[in-house]
């Protein structure tokens, strides 16, 4: 087939160079000499062959890829490119268990929209070819990138390997543990690496795993970016030195050496390491109590279907996420609705003091928006924020802890899935938040009234909203300091 509109369907986004050669640069110093030259690589849905290009000519590479046009661009990658189904077509020497290592970055989503790819009796061999589809009753929804990976764990060799890149989604939501269950039932998990913003709109890993019974001993390598930001080649060159143990530390990257078994019920993305091992690092000098026993009311606004609100003249402001600046609410451009209307639900009407969090998107609860309402008249909340009224734990501490190190690695523990990022009520509930005397709280919340709540109020000018942005972090940096050296 040629491309002919269907690079939507086929989720065709491809790997920049340099997360290729991560990938097969991680496979290789992993496997050793189990991959030494003149080892057999495929890529099955391979794209103009981004992957291959990595591995180089040492090797025997096989490519597939559906779409004629990129098979085309892609043949001079490989030593084999076929034009074809990666599923289910069959082609020269490409047979199961031959392959001593399979690298992918297969199709992301639902397999309803290429069933038609598949000709008329696709599903039923579909249904033939994997045994992750036995029993499925909604086959249009199941997620093409599993039968991917069931397909390269087919390919590949007893004890060979795979790398493939995954979306987060598949390793870190909680209805896709029975994916993550029958997986560790035929592969070990070698390495998970996070790759932050390596495609645009979807968050991925790169899985490596190894085609046998995982054994107890053997850990997976889980690494996730720190600091801010690093580009891709820094991050990368900090991987290489983490899988390569030619470095235990490096400024880009953290590690987490994590068993078999402690993955078999567990999430499998670096983050949700990241935010555990920074609660246990505060967790054996401070007590952590979670957050849910201190919540007595936790809500969102109303999600109203098929309309949105409108402006009433002299109705009840509504709060949404674009109204959560970094040093407070910022009020004044803040959609009014009729009282008591559907927008405006008893349930979600704010109180003084309640801490609101915006609990969805990259550009909200990404960058841990939170603010505490500090009105008196009657307000409520957007769909996108949530509304945790708290009693026993100043807002005002909730709020900067959570700005802290510690508390935006929990929160991006959790701020997880393919598209928008999205934190659940359990999830905030579980948030651990360092036990502080009262005392010690209620100066944080006077130090913010008193030296950035009168700046924020003036935020209109440029720089008097920069000096509170910068007061508003001084609070949140010595509160940082004080976590980290207090002891309990
Ligand atoms: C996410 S892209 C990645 C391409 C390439 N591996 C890379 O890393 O740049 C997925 C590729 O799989 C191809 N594809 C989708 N379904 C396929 C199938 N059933 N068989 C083979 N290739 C397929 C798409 O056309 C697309 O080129």
């Amino acid at each position: 087939m040629s491309n002919g509109g269907n690079a939507k369907i086929l989720a065709q986004h491809f790997t920049p160079p340099a997360v290729a050669q991560l990938v097969w640069d991680a496979v290789r110093t992993l496997a050793g000499t189990d991959l030494g030259a003149g080892a057999r690589v495929v890529d099955p849905a391979a794209g103009e062959g981004a992957l291959l290009a990595a591995v180089g000519r040492a090797y025997q590479t096989t490519g597939i890829e559906i779409d004629a046009g990129l098979a085309e661009r892609g043949r001079s990658q490989a030593d084999r490119f076929y034009t074809g189904d990666g599923l289910l077509g069959t082609f020269p020497e490409v047979a199961d268990e031959t392959f001593d290592c399979v690298l992918a970055n297969p199709p992301f989503g639902k397999l309803g929209p290429m069933l038609p790819l598949f000709g008329t009796d696709g599903r039923c061999r579909l249904a033939r070819r994997f045994g992750l589809l036995h029993g499925q009753k909604q086959v249009r929804a199941f997620p093409v990138e599993s039968l991917f990976v069931e397909r390269a764990l087919q390919l590949t060799r007893p004890a060979g390997w795979l790398a493939l890149i995954l979306p987060e989604g598949l390793l870190a939501n909680a209805r896709r543990q029975q994916m993550r269950g029958w997986l560790l039932g035929r592969a070990e998990v070698r390495a998970v690496v996070a790759l932050p913003e390596a495609f645009d709109k979807v968050q991925t890993a790169l899985v490596i795993l190894r085609r046998r019974k995982p054994r107890a001993r053997t850990k997976a390598r889980l690494i996730a970016p720190v600091g801010k930001r690093p580009s891709m080649e820094q991050y990368a060159q900090g991987v290489r030195l983490l899988l390569s143990a030619s470095a235990r530390r490096v400024p880009e990257a953290a590690l987490f050496s994590v068993g078999q078994c402690a993955l078999r019920a567990q999430r499998w993305d670096p983050r949700f390491w990241q935010g555990r091992a920074a609660v246990r690092r505060l967790a054996g000098r401070l007590r952590l109590i979670p957050l849910g026993e201190y919540i007595c009311h936790l809500t969102y606004g109303p999600i109203v279907t098929g309309s949105r609100p409108q402006h009433v003249e002299a109705g009840v402001p509504v709060i949404r996420q674009g109204n959560i600046a970094e040093t407070g609410l910022d009020e004044r451009t803040l959609l009014c609705v009729a009282p008591a209307g559907v927008y405006d639900p008893p349930r979600s009407r704010v109180r003084p003091g309640d801490l609101l969090l915006s609990r969805s998107g990259a550009g909200a609860l990404g960058r841990n928006r939170l603010a505490v309402y500090l009105g008196n008249g009657p307000a409520n909340v957007g769909c996108f924020v949530d509304l945790i009224r708290l009693e026993g734990l100043n807002p005002f501490y909730a709020w900067f802890f959570f700005k802290t190190q510690l508390g935006r690695e929990q929160i991006a523990a959790y701020a997880n899935g393919v598209g928008t990022p999205n934190i659940s009520f359990g999830e905030i509930r579980a948030l651990q938040i360092a036990a502080l005397p009262a005392a010690e709280q209620d100066a944080l919340e006077r130090r913010y009234r008193e030296q950035v709540w009168p700046l924020h109020c003036r935020r209109e000018r440029a720089d008097i909203r920069t000096a509170a942005e910068r007061r508003f972090r001084a609070i949140v940096g010595d509160l940082e300091i004080y976590l980290q050296t207090r002891r309990q």
